[in-house]
Formats: structure tokens, sequence, C-alpha cells
């Protein structure tokens, strides 16, 4: 046995304003039934405007902390592509809308794969005992960041927010997590991008075209790198771990699209009906989409513990993440 991170709580929060496809059609040239064959969404949760991503996190924090039935920790890691700010991280405001006191708190930014980077950085701070509990949430409001007339982006994202909280624990626990496989291609930045707004080009630079401060990706180049990477990513991690798809209980992939987890199911040779999805419910919810449907297979009595859940992720940077645990017994 030896020191590894363990899962002991898992918490989750939908902004309450429900945008479903025909509200979209009625706003944009789409349609329902586009937007089902194509993605399987068919509603998603927006922020109220003056929502921040620290807010719904504090909210899935909160549940967590709550099912973990703790009043502190001694990291929070938050993940998100959509910060409050670009300066400072939110990790501080979170920790101080949670009243958890002085306690180290950063963000982690890998778009799509946050959560997975950010649930190896927690595992790397127990495992070098730095920390003995930490909070890692998931965050998002794009909302924020696809312009309301982007079609091809406003009817994929919505936003959220999930957090698990990790404790020091031993290797063969209910819950231990492990081992990790992390990857990039950063030739592929332009693939899911916002031009805008960073160091290269300046949000007011002259000739910054309005729609550079926005979100933009290609769809069909993206769809094909996931469905790869993830399969990749997912079959190194079951390689180190020496096991087989076929004894993996739930997969819990990126929810991008119904289509990319069909793909990645079939190639991993994993049945469909062995993969959480609550993509319908919720759309692209970034780097809050694996706590999410995390949350959404426990609420459903879904994971049992004991299961063997192999977790995986893929986004913007390029960048991919995947792992492994064991479901422990949480508090509903
Ligand atoms: N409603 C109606 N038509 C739409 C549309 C919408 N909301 N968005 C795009 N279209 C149109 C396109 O303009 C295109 O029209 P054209 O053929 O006349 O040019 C047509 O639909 C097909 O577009 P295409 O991009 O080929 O569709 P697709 O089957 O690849 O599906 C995505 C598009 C975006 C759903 C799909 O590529 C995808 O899910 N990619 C990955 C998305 C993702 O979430 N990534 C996140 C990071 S992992």
């Amino acid at each position: 046995m030896t020191r590894c991170a363990v899962l002991t709580a898992v918490g989750g929060y939908l902004p309450p304003t429900v945008v479903t496809n025909e509200d979209l059609a009625g706003q944009l040239d789409t349609s329902d039934e586009w937007i089902r064959t194509r993605t399987g969404i068919s509603r998603r949760h927006r922020a109220a405007p003056g929502t921040a991503t620290s807010d719904l996190a504090a909210e899935a924090a909160s549940q967590a902390m709550r099912c973990a039935g703790m009043d502190s920790v001694d990291v929070v890691i938050l993940a998100t592509t959509t910060p409050d700010r670009p300066c400072p991280a939110t990790a501080p405001t979170i920790a101080a809308k949670l009243g958890l006191g002085p306690v180290a708190a950063c963000d982690v930014s890998a778009v799509c794969s946050g959560f997975l980077y950010g649930l190896a950085t927690a595992s790397g701070l127990i495992v070098a005992d730095l920390a003995e509990t930490v909070l890692v949430i998931g965050a998002e409001t794009y909302s924020s960041l696809v312009h309301p007339d982007d079609r091809s982006n406003a009817v994929l994202f919505g936003d959220g927010a999930g957090a698990v909280v990790l404790r020091s624990g031993e290797t063969g626990e209910l819950g231990a997590l492990g081992p990790f496989d992390l990857g990039s291609d950063g030739s592929g930045r332009d693939l899911i991008t916002v031009r805008a707004g960073g160091s290269e080009q300046w949000a007011e630079e002259p000739g910054s075209r309005m729609r550079d401060a926005y979100f933009s990706m290609s769809g069909r180049e993206v769809f094909r790198n996931a469905v790869q990477h993830m399969n990749r990513s997912a079959r190194r991690v079951l390689d180190k771990a020496d096991l087989d798809a076929d004894q993996v209980d739930w997969l819990v992939g990126h929810q991008a699209n119904a289509r990319i987890l069909r793909s990645l199911t079939d190639s991993l040779g994993i049945p469909e009906e062995r993969s959480i999805s609550n993509i319908d419910l919720v759309g692209n919810t970034a780097a809050a989409s694996i706590p999410l449907a995390l949350e959404h297979g426990h609420r459903e009595g879904l994971l049992k513990p004991g299961d063997l859940v192999l977790l995986t992720a893929f986004g913007g940077g390029l960048t991919w993440g995947s792992t492994l645990l064991t479901w422990p017994a949480l508090a509903r």
C-alpha cells in the first residue's frame, strides 16, 4: 500500500435558467432536430448576467464539502476556461466565498481537460505530502465566451460547476485515484481558441476584430482529434494499471457531443450502456463536464461502491488526460 489521493465527495451545481433547443431555434438559424441529431443535446443551463464562475463553483464546492462532512481543506484548485477575471486567479475568490481562510488556492487552465489536470495536480500534492485534503472544482460560464449569434458554438455549450474533495489515503482503498495520463499538442491551438485578449493579440489592438474576443472552434477537426486522443489516453492509463477495457464498469468521458462519446465507446470496445452521459441535459460544460457527469452518475445511483471508473477528457490546447478510480461509498 502506498500513499495516494482518494475521492471522498462529489457535488454539482447548475444555474436555474434552462435554454432549450426550441429557445435557440427562435433566436438563431438552427433547429431542435439539427442540434439533437448532431450533438445529442436537448437543453443547457445559462448563468444570469452578473453570475460569475466563482458563484457557480462555490455552490458546487459547498455541496461537495457537505457530502464529505468537512468544513476546511488544505488546497483549492479550480479548473476553468472562464475565470471571473483575467487576473487574478479565481480559486482564491472561491476559497473566500466558502470562508476557508488563508488556504492555498490556484487555477488550472487546460480547457475541457482542465478537471483531469486539476485532479492530477491535487493527487501530486497529496502524494508528495504537501496536502492532506484538496478541493478540486471544474466550473464554467461559457455564456460569457461564446458570441450569442454564433450558432455553431451557442448550441453546444452550457454553464455549470462540479466539484470533488480528495483526501490522502492508500492504494487499494475505495476511491483511490490513479494512475494518470496527461498530454498536449500545442500545434493544434487554433482549433479551439479565443484569439484576442491575451499577450499575443491585445483585446484593444487596432484591427482586432470583435469576434476575436470570442470563442471559436473548428468542429469537424476537433471531433476527430477528440475521439483519437481520448481513445489513446484511456488505453495508456489502462495499460499503466494493467487492466483491460472490459474490466471497466463505467466510462466517464468528456461530454462534448453524444456522437463523440459513441465513437469513443466503439473504439475502446466498451458497451454504450456503460458510458455515463448527461450531455442531453447540460450540453458541453467544458472543465465542469467530468465532475458534473460524476455527480449525475452518483445522484442517479449508477455509480456503485467498488465500480471501476475510467475518466477521460480532451480539450483546447490541444490537451487530454485520463485516470482511473474505484467508486467509493459516498453520502447522498
Ligand atoms: N444549426 C444548423 N446548422 C448548423 C449549426 C447549427 N447550430 N452549426 C453548424 N451548422 C451547419 C454548418 O454551417 C454546416 O453547413 P454547410 O455544410 O452548409 O457548411 C453544416 O451544419 C455541417 O457542419 P459540420 O461542422 O460539418 O457538422 P458536424 O456534423 O461536424 O457537427 C459539431 C458539428 C460542432 C456538432 C461537431 O463537429 C462537434 O461536435 N465537434 C466537436 C465539438 C466540441 O464540443 N468540442 C469541444 C472540445 S472537445
